[in-house]
């Protein structure tokens, strides 16, 4: 079914996200090197680029100077069908760091104490979202799909609305990638009227989970006078749109096609012997304050404390992945994280045994889904989180062990698997009761709780997103 809609599918799609699914890296000598990256938007899109044209646009990922800009805009068009949009160090420093990361983030995730105010943020982010349209415009033609990602180019899907008038058929899809907050924190931001007013010029708006869609609604409908909402239909000014969750999702066969290669056996292997004697608890995370790690590691001490029983028997391996160090709250996480990690090894650790790995990197592939497989336990403790996909990778990986998510009741996730251990990150001791029920939890339980687990994995999938999001952004109602 999903691949007869797949091959009916033809014509052009753009897709449109801050950073470009390529990474560039340059060597010693000074020669590019160009990468495709493996990421949801690219697996979820992949069977469809056979019978669709396709075209990317977004920021290559570092600042490119000027001398290198044809050669780069040049590879990245015959290689990638993409389209780079250069941006200075000091724009990306207002736009990206400023208003998207320390503006825009951290009230999407519900937390607005934590959201600083700059003008000239707010200037840059207009200008961003211009710029991007600048690029688009001369490139679009009729009957095109337009897919928007993400909090950086909220305003684009109006920029692009009110320029693309002349064009027959265009539709523009967008899809944002983090939970949507209650009306009165996004009430907070300064030019909210703008922001609704971008996303409602769009024919469809996803986002990951119907929790989200109704404080989206609930919010637009405050904000802008002519929103008109019924049970079955969204009006905005003469135009009917569509707002709908659909959950991102992974491609569980890759993980599958993964777990079987010899590189990822050899790192099981070594894995297996480091640990030998030990369960492990896993935390996987970008370290971001909304991902709950300090929650987690004061959990684990408390664990550690009230079950000493369990002290040399377990290690929580906590992968932290560096992102986003130019904005202060993240170098305040990474702090606040490694000293906990420090202060708990330093009570709990004996001779011949240290309670936490930390590791400030990010893995191997093969080495991640390695540690994904032998993990008994997985550990997500966000306190706000869009979806979540590191709960799926890890349910992907654990077919042979039957190992228990511990889930945090915060994220998007929790919503789909409604078999996993949810918990309340907040709530110490009975995060700490949490792991003790993982961790003690018989073979026969955790069949079936994988079983259902995985029966999610594999109904909400990447390639299932991306046709459903673009199949109802192919039906969605046109004026014209
Ligand atoms: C989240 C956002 C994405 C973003 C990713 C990595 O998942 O929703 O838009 O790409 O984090 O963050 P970064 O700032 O490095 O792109």
């Amino acid at each position: 079914n999903m691949q007869q809609a797949t091959k009916k599918r033809q014509g052009r799609l753009l897709v449109v996200a801050n950073r470009l699914p390529v990474t560039i890296s340059q060597d010693k000598n000074g020669q590019f090197d160009f990468k495709m990256a493996s990421g949801g938007l690219v697996s979820a899109l992949q069977s469809l680029s056979k019978t669709m044209e396709f075209q990317w646009f977004g920021w290559p990922g570092t600042e490119i100077h000027k001398n290198d800009q044809a050669t780069i805009k040049d590879q990245l068009a015959t290689r990638f069908h993409a389209v780079p949009i250069f941006l200075s160090q000091q724009t990306m420093n207002s736009y990206y760091s400023g208003f998207s990361n320390s503006v825009l983030w951290p009230l999407l995730h519900n937390m607005a104490f934590r959201a600083q105010f700059d003008g000239s943020w707010t200037e840059a982010y207009r200008e961003v979202n211009e710029i991007f349209a600048e690029h688009i415009l001369p490139l679009s033609e009729d009957g095109d799909l337009i897919w928007i990602h993400d909090y950086h180019l909220l305003l684009l899907p109006g920029i692009l609305r009110d320029r693309l008038k002349a064009k027959k058929g265009v539709r523009i899809g967008f899809f944002l990638h983090t939970p949507f907050p209650t009306e009165d924190t996004f009430s907070v931001l300064p030019f909210r009227e703008a922001i609704c007013h971008g996303l409602l010029s769009s024919d469809l708006v996803g986002l990951h989970v119907r929790e989200y869609v109704e404080t989206f609604l609930d919010a637009a409908e405050k904000v802008l006078p002519d929103v008109r909402r019924s049970p079955s239909d969204l009006h905005y000014q003469e135009r009917k749109l569509i707002v709908k969750e659909f959950p991102v999702g992974i491609d569980p066969d890759a993980f599958k096609t993964s777990l079987s290669s010899e590189e990822t056996k050899r790192e099981m292997m070594s894995l297996e012997q480091a640990f030998r004697g030990c369960k492990i608890l896993l935390g996987v995370d970008r370290l971001d304050y909304i991902k709950g790690i300090p929650q987690k590691l004061r959990a684990f001490d408390r664990f550690l404390h009230d079950h000493p029983e369990w002290i040399g028997k377990l290690v929580l391996v906590q992968v932290a992945i560096p992102t986003r160090s130019d904005v202060s709250d993240y170098r305040a996480i990474r702090s606040e994280v490694e000293e906990l990690v420090g202060s708990i090894n330093g009570k709990h650790g004996t001779l011949n045994w240290t309670p936490i790995r930390y590791l400030y990197t990010s893995l191997k592939p093969e080495q991640l889904h390695a540690l994904y497989a032998l993990s008994d336990v997985c550990i997500v403790s966000s306190v706000r989180d869009g979806l979540n996909l590191v709960s799926f990778e890890y349910v992907a990986c654990q077919t042979a062990r039957k190992g228990v998510l511990v889930l945090s009741q915060y994220t998007g996730a929790a919503k789909l698997f409604s078999s996993a251990v949810l918990f309340n990150p907040w709530d110490l001791p009975r995060f700490s009761d949490a792991i003790l029920t993982a961790l003690e939890m018989p073979l026969k339980d955790r069949q079936q709780k994988h079983d259902s687990a995985i029966k999610a994995v594999e109904t909400w999938t990447s390639m299932r997103w991306g046709m459903s999001f673009l199949d109802t952004l192919q039906s969605s109602s046109l004026e014209d």
